[in-house]
């Protein structure tokens, strides 16, 4: 069934199951790697509001959850627009710092939060992406957990959104 958003109309691309059977890979995967590191995962919102509350539950070492957004715009630099960090509330420093993000597109977005992450002296960075698309980066920036390749069409649904709609779609879909 396509779904129509303001001027767009969408089609079916990743189900709910999918995505459910994905995230359990996910969920071990990185229950194994950080067995015994107490992570902290940190939810760059909003987008992966609903992606992060589903792989916790695929979490099962001990591990914390805190949240942060990126202000849409605070300045200029060589490579474009700069952001900020907001509402980061947690002291990452000496931590195993587990990023969490709905998708990487361009790269810009990740590289420069990985630079403020940076700054708060973790003790290293890991990234988890539900979505990556590899034609469309820019800025390289190494993913270690990716739910889904896909290819550079525009998507919506699972957190994801087109003009701040979409988001409560429980699966994914692709313009079409
Ligand atoms: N959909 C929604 N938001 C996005 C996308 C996309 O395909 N790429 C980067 N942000
Ligand atoms: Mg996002």
């Amino acid at each position: 069934m396509t779904v129509k958003l303001k001027d767009k109309e969408f089609v079916p691309f990743i189900s709910a199951e999918s995505i459910d059977q994905r995230l359990k890979i996910l969920g071990a995967q990185i229950s194994k790697d950080f067995k015994n590191d107490n992570p902290i995962l940190l939810g760059v919102l909003n987008g992966s509001f609903m992606f992060l509350s589903d792989l916790a539950k695929y979490i099962d070492i001990p591990s914390e959850f805190t949240f942060v957004k990126l202000s849409s715009y605070s300045g200029e630099n060589s490579t474009g627009k700069v952001k900020s960090l907001i509402g980061l509330d947690s002291d990452l420093k000496g931590r195993k710092v587990i990023v969490v993000e709905d998708i990487v597109d361009s790269g810009l977005s990740m590289s420069h939060l990985l630079e403020i992450l940076q700054t708060k002296e973790p003790l290293d960075i890991s990234i988890v992406s539900l979505l990556f698309k590899p034609e469309a980066l820019k800025f390289p920036v190494e993913i270690d957990y990716v739910g889904f390749e896909i290819a550079n069409k525009f998507v919506v649904g699972y957190g994801l959104d087109y003009d701040g709609l979409g988001r409560n779609l429980p699966s994914i879909y692709q313009l079409k």
